[in-house]
């Protein structure tokens, strides 16, 4: 092989990031949007006096403060800043996490539906990656377990899951997270567990973590989508103490470090007190939305149905409609003026994702207009 043809790297589409990139911020309403309504700077601080003045804007510690890895690391029992790289963004920590694996070659064995971050990244290094599937069953979107074992082998460097998961907003029973662990140890294979909607629970059990499980474990996960503060940019990984120097490493060439005010404001986030109180804010939000989402898709007589979530501000709802779920997110968008995520982002049929963490009154008008379009559809000759 020439050195040209060595270097040819071709990215992969990751399509809906592209998507929302494109018109997110041009639509009426936006209900591709995957986290809890942001908060204000003001929301954030809540009385608390903090003088942006006086931060200095220069480079930071690299990995992230003592102070914010100290604030992560007590999510995780046992774990010290040292266990812990701070990102920008929970995509940096998938990233970085996910170059781990493509430097070490084999294959990926990934969740499906998900977050196609990790699926992409793999396409585009040329590694093999191979779905396996979240099925419906009895009521809920259960890990095929028969598929997993089927599909791991010894060549599978990488069990990737997203858990919470995007976008059907299930969550791992404590049976299937034994099941992985069990399959990975056999295997050999590491666990890449993307636990970013962790937090968003609707019910009042959090979501458990494979942290601690299993050795050869990479927890990815960030203040974007629970905590509502997607704005400062700020995601971690949480391994064990080499993998994370090596994650580090990689970082250097990624985005050195966090930004300082986003590092300072981030530590602030996650004092006990303001986790708490954010975290109480995401799910009354979401109770409250989850509410006006189901008497909604209950108006169209059958022709809209979704498992509702059990964590997350996202829903997958399916449609029986005549069109692809790439046209119908198509005429959402030109002739509505309203943007979801169609199925086909997640290599699925005709499902679209909506996003139900915004303000009512904007949920509301947005899926007004869902519903002007799905009647005008029905009506039309
Ligand atoms: C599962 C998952 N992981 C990671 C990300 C990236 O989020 P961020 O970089 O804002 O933390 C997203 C964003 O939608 C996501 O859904």
């Amino acid at each position: 092989m020439s050195n040209a043809e060595a270097c040819e790297l071709k990215f992969y589409p990751f399509k809906m990031e592209r998507w929302q990139s494109a018109w997110e911020n041009k639509v009426d309403y936006n209900l591709s949007e995957s986290g809890v309504h942001p908060l204000t700077l003001q929301e954030l601080l809540n009385g608390e006096s903090f003088r942006p003045g006086d931060q200095s804007l220069g480079y930071i510690q690299t990995n992230g403060t003592e102070g914010l890895r100290q604030a992560i690391a007590s999510l995780y029992e046992g774990a010290k800043p040292s266990n812990v790289l701070v990102t920008n963004g929970s995509s940096e920590a998938n990233l970085v996490s996910t170059l781990f694996f493509l430097e070490n070659g084999g294959q990926i064995v990934m969740m499906l539906p998900n977050y196609m971050q990790i699926w992409g990244l793999g396409k585009t290094f040329q590694s093999s990656v191979r779905p396996v599937w979240l099925r419906k069953r009895e009521g809920r979107w259960g890990f095929d377990l028969k598929q997993l074992k089927k599909t791991v082998t010894r060549r599978t460097i990488l069990i990737a899951v997203c858990n919470p998961n995007n976008p059907t907003g299930s969550v791992l029973s404590e049976e299937e997270m034994d099941e992985i662990v069990g399959v990975a140890r056999r295997a050999g294979s590491w666990i890449l567990s993307d636990e970013v909607y962790s937090g968003a629970e609707l019910g009042f059990k959090a979501t458990p973590s494979f942290w601690g499980r299993y050795d050869r474990v990479l927890i990815t996960n960030g203040l974007s989508k629970a905590y509502g503060l997607p704005g400062l940019r700020i995601g971690w990984v949480a391994s064990s103490e080499k993998t994370i120097d090596q994650l580090w490493s990689y970082h250097d060439y990624t985005s050195i470090g966090p930004a300082a005010l986003s590092d300072r404001l981030a530590t602030l986030a996650l004092q006990p007190d303001n986790r708490r109180r954010l975290l109480t804010r995401a799910k009354e939000i979401l109770r409250r939305n989850l509410g006006i989402l189901k008497a909604w898709a209950q108006g169209f007589g059958g022709k809209l149905s979704f498992i509702p979530p059990q964590a997350g501000a996202i829903a997958l709802i399916k449609y029986s409609l005549p069109l692809r779920s790439d046209q119908l997110a198509r005429r959402l968008l030109t002739e509505k003026s309203t943007l979801i995520v169609p199925g086909s982002h997640f290599n699925m049929g005709k499902y679209m994702r909506i996003g139900y963490g915004g303000p009512k009154d904007y949920l509301e008008a947005g899926l007004t207009r869902i519903s002007e379009f799905v009647n005008g559809l029905s009506e039309a000759p």
